[in-house]
């Protein structure tokens, strides 16, 4: 499938509200040729070459409603830094993902979320949780994954498995107070 800017579903489009049903594993060839355009996609968006030739907006995820397939598979590609502040890459090819639990403590980044579906400016915080565990099928590497995300990974797999529900990142602003802080929030 061509994924780039140009066929990347956009708000309003009502397909983005849409819920993501689980695939039947072991994955078919076309779950998994999906999963792979959707990783291809991340892992091309950052390098500032290829997004130019090939029309990508850089992203760390995207989910395969944003292609107008509602199923849950998801493909995100993270360059942080690890406990030691060593540079680490996160990256899963993610089908039927979910969250099993999540921290009390929250999280949100300073400067906002954004996403390849929405266009429009939307400023605030997201508020989400600081740790979140995760479990699904990872084709990456073939096997049932439990992924213990903390931090700027956390808030990513957040993002991601909110599309399955038809979720976009500013239906969690505050709409009476978008700038809100949360004490003890972890602030990225
Ligand atoms: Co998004």
């Amino acid at each position: 499938m061509l994924i780039n800017n140009d066929t990347i579903i956009k708000d309003p489009d009502p397909v983005l509200r849409q819920k993501s049903l689980p695939v039947p594993l072991p994955l078919s060839e076309e779950d998994r040729a999906l999963l792979r355009d959707l990783y291809t996609y991340v892992k091309e968006s950052t390098d500032e070459e290829k997004a130019k030739e090939k029309n990508l907006r850089p992203a760390v995820g995207i989910s395969a409603i944003q292609v107008g397939v509602p199923k849950q598979l998801t493909a995100i590609v993270v360059n942080t830094l690890d406990k030691n502040q060593q540079p680490v890459c996160y990256e899963y090819m993610l089908a039927n993902p979910r969250i099993i639990s999540s921290s009390l403590q929250k999280a949100y980044l300073e400067d906002g979320e954004g996403c390849l579906s929405v266009v429009e400016e939307h400023p605030g915080h997201v508020i989400r949780s600081a740790r979140v565990t995760v479990k699904g099928y990872d084709a990456l590497t073939d096997q049932m994954v439990q992924i213990r995300a903390r931090g700027y990974l956390a808030i990513v797999f957040q993002h991601e498995l909110d599309h399955f529900t038809g979720t976009l990142f500013y239906d969690r602003i505050d709409p009476k107070d978008p700038e809100k802080t949360i004490e003890g929030a972890l602030v990225i």
